[in-house]
């Protein structure tokens, strides 16, 4: 059933519902799904679980032929709080198990230590609530942290910030060395790719857009996608990503874009490796 390329069984590009409330999350995924997209990343934290999860419904695709991805959001990792947390998120998806379940965020501030909530994250795995797990926003340390309280369980991915302005090297390059795939989130760099010269130039060349070949790029690089959108046209459009081949050449013009540009940082992120 499953026809797009999939790294380590996770469909290689997915769509995005951060910031897409109500309806706007409820059409983004039924248009996603009609496109033939078949993985949709949502979070507890994006307040659109249960838009998500009708969407799906009314789409017609049937459940075990999605993949989906929801967070735990850092507000839910106090002492005894993760499972009952993922159980609220399991009822709003109406699904008794997600793919993937991910840590949104490292503790804020190191409010609670990375045994506490590590440990319970793994008895969420345990108990058979998600297919796998993973991490988001993770720092090299972090990683190797986790890898060690995890023991056996493997982390499917780490969910990075990462997009041709902001490559995350440092934490790539080391996920990588340990079989660690990358999911690429505002991987369009919420849109300031649009009319870049260089992936212009290099989409004419594909008969594509500046913005496909921003994805392509990354999934040359072996990552996982997730770009979002709230229009129809640009959600097609985006999945066709999946179909440019970019040569050797193209991909090093690329990486040269790389500027260290990150969009996505606050208080409430670690210091990130750099
Ligand atoms: N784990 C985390 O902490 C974290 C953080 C951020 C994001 N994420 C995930 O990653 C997903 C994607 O990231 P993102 O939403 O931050 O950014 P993004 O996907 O890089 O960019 C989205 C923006 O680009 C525009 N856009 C999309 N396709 C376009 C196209 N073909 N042409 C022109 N503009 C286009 C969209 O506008 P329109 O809607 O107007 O098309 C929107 O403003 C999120 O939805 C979320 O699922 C995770």
């Amino acid at each position: 059933m499953q026809t797009e390329p999939m790294v380590a069984g996770i469909p290689q590009m997915g769509y995005g519902t951060w910031n897409r409330p109500g309806d706007e999350a409820y059409h983004g995924v039924i248009w996603a799904l009609e496109a033939g997209c078949r993985h949709i990343d949502t979070a507890q934290g994006y307040d659109n679980e249960q838009e998500v999860a009708r969407g799906i419904k009314d789409s017609g695709v049937a459940r075990k032929d999605i993949f989906i991805t929801t967070k735990v959001k850092p507000e839910n990792f106090g002492p005894g709080q993760i499972m009952p947390s993922v159980r609220r998120s399991l009822e709003k998806l109406q699904t008794e198990r997600v793919d993937l379940l991910l840590l949104h965020w490292p503790s804020i501030r190191n409010q609670y230590p990375l045994e506490a909530y590590i440990g319970q994250f793994a008895e969420v795995f345990d108990a058979g609530l998600a297919t796998r797990i993973g991490v988001s926003n993770f720092t090299k340390a972090l990683i190797d942290g986790t890898i060690r309280l995890l023991g056996d369980r493997k982390i499917a991915t780490n969910q990075v910030e990462c997009h041709v302005y902001m490559q995350n090297r440092p934490v790539a390059e080391h996920c990588e060395k340990l079989g660690i795939p990358i999911t690429a989130y505002s991987p369009l760099a919420r849109g300031r790719v649009v009319g870049d010269p260089v992936l212009e130039r290099i989409g004419k060349a594909h008969g594509a857009t500046g913005e496909r070949v921003a994805l392509a790029f990354l999934m040359a690089r072996g990552m996982i996608v997730i770009p979002s959108s709230g229009k129809k046209e640009r959600i097609v459009s985006n999945f066709e990503a999946r179909k440019i081949k970019l040569t050797d050449d193209e991909v090093g013009q690329i990486a040269a874009l790389d500027r260290g540009m990150r969009l996505v940082d606050g208080d409430w992120a670690p210091t990130w490796d750099v």
